[in-house]
């Protein structure tokens, strides 16, 4: 029975509109070896004809119809506004996309020597050149495959500093309560303790706090900046002096780099390691479960601890993989990390430059002041406007009228909008995270205005319409926790 998309969609697969013979695609005559397979293979390595692969017959017109049908059934950027707070998930240029498949890019293999990859090797060089620029960072591994394997990658390199000074007693990471969770999840794996302390009334770090949980066992502290509701951290200079009097390092979480790029830096505010989410600030789509990068950046003290192999410029000007890093925590991931994400990121940051890099930040900030002024009056901000992201708080609205922060982001898909990031951050009640990103115009701004105030002004009137949406897209409320755990995505012929 066939299972996918979904039980209850009645949308055929593509297996069920199969019709043997029916193919639309002449195929020219092979210009390989074209004897039987048994004369050119061992039959043991063949498999039974039962076993053959099931494949659908359609002619091209049919499966391009398909999949654009399919395509319009789920969310995607090329729709509308996507605003996931936290996530970056913005529009990124398709030149970026024609860049990564350039059949030289794209079907470089990995074992490809040295001599003969020399392109390849520059723009990586190049690449980490500029977020060296970007990050006000001494040194940049490309390698780790998303944000999460950069913090890591970071965190381990705290440990390799601090085990080489023999200061092993050294065993708390430290982060404030809106942290992502990746940042405790990751401190935790490398071995060290999640140390949580409570974030101030204007929703910063609280210097208080912060003293109070920094002793001599601390290793470093994990802070993103702007943090995860928007806010600058402006004590941030402070802070990192407080953690560095300690004898801690701290780690700039940088996903939310899109807010400053080009305007300050990491380095510059006392940070000594720092992780890019290529896939979010640097152009690669974010989500879909597709290949990711989360380049580390740190400072001159640390530079040793990198993985290996890195990307170095010979003095003949030619590039080549330096194995020989005898203080490196190792290799993080195969081969030198996604290289079809660090053509994009490439691409995209040499179109930028350095005026449009900061010019990408500005306008993330402004479209997010835009947005959140718009919507505020409705949509409370207990913690105030965040740089590029908000989290809004309608708990006055579900006390009145009953709809939850989850009726609000189902109703959006009614309007043909993807659901903000909700319940997240922790600190905030009835979250409603929104990221309206640097790319979307004012118009698109506004539309998506209108349908968070449209939707406040239901819960009021019927609340019932909100309550049970989605209405108008193809699958209603399906039981998330039942669809998590009894994933089943497998068509069975
Ligand atoms: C603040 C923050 N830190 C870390 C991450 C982890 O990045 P990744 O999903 O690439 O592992 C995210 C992801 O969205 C994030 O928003």
């Amino acid at each position: 029975m066939a299972q996918f998309p979904f039980k209850g969609d009645t949308t055929p697969t593509i297996f069920e509109k199969s019709v043997v013979g029916r193919i639309g695609t002449r195929v020219p005559d092979p210009d390989v070896d074209t004897r039987p397979l048994d004369e050119l293979i061992p039959t043991r390595h063949l498999r039974a004809d039962s076993e053959a692969p099931k494949l659908p017959e359609v002619p091209e017109n049919e499966v391009v119809r398909h999949y654009t049908e399919l395509s319009l059934k789920n969310h995607h950027v090329d729709r509308a506004l996507y605003p996931l707070g936290s996530c970056t998930m913005k529009y990124n240029p398709k030149v970026n996309e024609a860049a990564a498949r350039l059949p030289g890019i794209a079907g470089l293999h990995p074992f490809t020597p040295q001599a003969q990859a020399q392109g390849a090797l520059e723009l990586m060089f190049e690449l980490a050149e500029l977020l060296k620029e970007v990050a006000g960072m001494d040194e940049v591994t490309l390698q780790p495959a998303a944000g999460a394997q950069g913090e890591m990658t970071g965190v381990l390199i705290m440990r390799a500093y601090h085990r080489a000074r023999g200061d092993v007693h050294r065993t708390k990471v430290l982060f404030p309560d809106s942290a992502h969770g990746t940042n405790p999840a990751t401190a935790a794996m490398a071995g060290f303790e999640a140390v949580e302390f409570g974030s101030g009334p204007d929703g910063r770090v609280d210097l208080e706090a912060l003293k109070a949980a920094l002793d001599e066992n601390c290793a470093g502290m994990m802070l993103t900046n702007p943090n995860t509701l928007g806010k600058f951290e402006s004590e941030i200079e402070e802070i990192s002096r407080l953690v560095h009097e300690a004898g801690g390092l701290m780690y700039m979480d940088g996903a939310n780099l899109n807010a400053l790029m080009g305007v300050t830096r990491p380095g510059d505010m006392g940070y000594d390691i720092v992780h890019f989410n290529l896939h979010k600030t640097f152009s690669t789509p974010h989500g879909g479960g597709g290949p990711g990068a989360g380049p580390v950046g740190v400072k001159a003290h640390l530079a040793a601890y990198l993985p290996t192999p890195k990307v170095v410029c010979r003095d003949n000007g030619t590039y080549a993989l330096d194995w020989d890093r005898p203080d490196s925590i190792g290799k993080i991931h195969g081969f030198y990390g996604n290289f079809g994400v660090l053509v994009r990121a490439y691409v995209y940051g040499r179109m930028l430059g350095r005026e449009g890099i900061r010019a990408t930040a500005e306008a993330a900030v402004l479209n997010n002041a835009y947005l959140s002024a718009l919507v505020s009056d409705q949509y409370p901000l207990p913690y105030g406007r965040g740089m590029h992201e908000s989290v809004f708080s309608p708990v006055d609205l579900k006390k009145r009228t009953g709809v939850k922060t989850m009726d609000i982001a189902k109703r959006l898909l009614d309007y043909g909008f993807h659901a903000p990031t909700i319940y997240f951050p922790l600190n905030v009640p009835e979250a409603l995270m929104v990221e309206p990103t640097e790319t979307e115009t004012k118009d698109e701004l506004e539309r998506f205005a209108e349908a968070l105030l449209s939707i406040a002004r239901e819960a009021e009137t019927d609340p019932d319409l909100v309550t049970t949406a989605p209405h108008d897209v193809p699958l209603r409320r399906l039981d998330e926790g039942r669809a998590g755990r009894e994933l089943d995505l497998r068509w069975e012929g």
